[in-house]
């Protein structure tokens, strides 16, 4: 942005929703949501990735009525764009993962749910028609996990998204100096920081003085350490999840889950090869948004290897740095299907709670669709790589 360019109070990009975020929130919660691992250099080069990218625009091509809409596990979705799964949704706002799936719904657009979210699957699912995907932590507890397939089935999850990038917690260094613990707890260490931000404070302490407050449900009663006192995420993560997951247990997902089956956090395309031999319908490429191994590359750019490797065997979702309309479309043209948001919305509902999440949504479509009519793709099925130069091309 040009030194000079006007400041206002209003909201025109996914910037202006995450400073909103930044003086809404507490900083345990903002730092959460916005910080990645060790030095930030995965979750600065997600975005700066996309800058490396250059469109090409086509003349005199008609683009009158642009159509955003297209396939996306069997369904049609108003965008290819996802929402990301995040836990500990309700720490951004008290409206938590049901405001989110319903702005979501609203936009046509596919909603997935964390096993770490703060409501249960069954309300997530009862929620608009568009597809709903669980994203799956498989835990040492393998009863829980089944279970959790068991009733994702029944409540009507369209998809389940397993992700490996998680077997050990990264390394937050912002959660570190925040203290920031699950659930939150309002200590004497972070009074200060609850107290500089009375409304999201007061109604969250309300709502947990009334019994009313931060819960996992998808997974309590079944996870000791939540009965226990506050936890640090990392100690959470560490404790829970297991470390010692290979193929074998996603040979064993694929026999237990006949629905679509998506695989998050791949980003080597032998791996993506792999996953897509043993039945992956869809891959997120990601890093977990810079949130776990730093120094890794970002997603969007091990797509076209990626994309050469398992040509169209497997839907390709980039996940990670979306942060205008024309990243998607510069993904589409380097061969993805879709792109997939997780700050970009949770901004949003941390400014403006549901409202918040639409206008992230709205914002991300409507730049989408004026990138396309500006570089002269009328369909979603028209972007290729011809709109791209110097790169390689899908
Ligand atoms: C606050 C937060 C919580 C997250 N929780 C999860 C999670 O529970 N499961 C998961 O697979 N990914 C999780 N992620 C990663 C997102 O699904 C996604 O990969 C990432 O946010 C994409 O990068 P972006 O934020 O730049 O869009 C989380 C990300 C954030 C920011």
């Amino acid at each position: 942005m040009p030194i000079d360019a006007p400041k206002g109070r209003s909201v025109v990009n996914i910037g202006d929703l995450r400073r909103r975020a930044y003086r809404r929130l507490p900083a345990p919660a903002y730092h959460y949501l916005d910080g990645g691992a060790d030095d930030e250099r995965t979750l600065a080069r997600n975005m700066a990735a996309f800058e490396d990218v250059r469109l090409l625009p086509r003349i005199l091509r008609p683009i009158a009525s642009v159509d955003t809409a297209t396939t996306l596990f069997g369904k049609t979705v108003a965008a290819p764009l996802m929402l990301s799964p995040t836990g500990l949704t309700r720490l951004f706002h008290r409206a938590a993962e049901p405001a989110v799936a319903r702005a979501a719904a609203a936009a046509g657009l596919p909603y997935s749910l964390s096993t770490m979210g703060t409501t249960s699957m069954e309300t997530i699912a009862a929620i608009g028609d568009n597809p709903k995907i669980f994203q799956l932590y498989i835990f040492r507890d393998r009863g829980l996990t089944e279970d959790l397939l068991t009733r994702a089935k029944a409540s009507g999850f369209d998809a389940i998204c397993l992700t490996v990038d998680t077997a050990i917690a990264g390394n937050r260094e912002r959660d570190h100096r925040t203290g920031m613990t699950i659930p939150p707890k309002f200590g004497a260490r972070s009074f200060f920081q609850f107290a500089a931000r009375p409304r999201w404070s007061l109604p969250t302490a309300w709502d947990q003085l009334r019994g009313r407050g931060f819960r996992l449900p998808n997974v309590e009663g079944r996870v000791d350490a939540l009965k226990n006192e506050a936890l640090s995420l990392i100690g959470y993560v560490n404790s829970q999840f297991d470390p010692d997951l290979t193929w074998d247990d996603f040979a064993w997902l694929r026999e237990h889950w006949t629905g679509t089956l998506i695989i998050k956090g791949l980003l080597a395309p032998d791996d993506c090869i792999r996953a897509v031999e043993m039945g992956a319908d869809a891959i997120m490429i990601s890093n977990h948004g810079g949130r776990q191994l730093d120094d890794v590359p970002a997603p969007v750019e091990m797509l076209p290897k990626i994309r050469d490797a398992i040509g169209g065997q497997a839907e390709l979702i980039v996940d990670g740095g979306i942060r205008r309309g024309s990243d998607i479309f510069k993904a589409l043209a380097l061969g993805a299907d879709a792109c997939s948001v997780g700050r970009p919305y949770l901004y949003g509902l941390a400014a403006d709670g549901e409202r918040g999440v639409a206008k992230a949504l709205h914002i991300l479509t409507s730049e989408f669709a004026r990138t396309m009519a500006l570089a002269g793709a009328r369909t979603v099925s028209g972007i290729d790589g011809g709109y791209l130069v110097g790169m390689d091309k899908r």
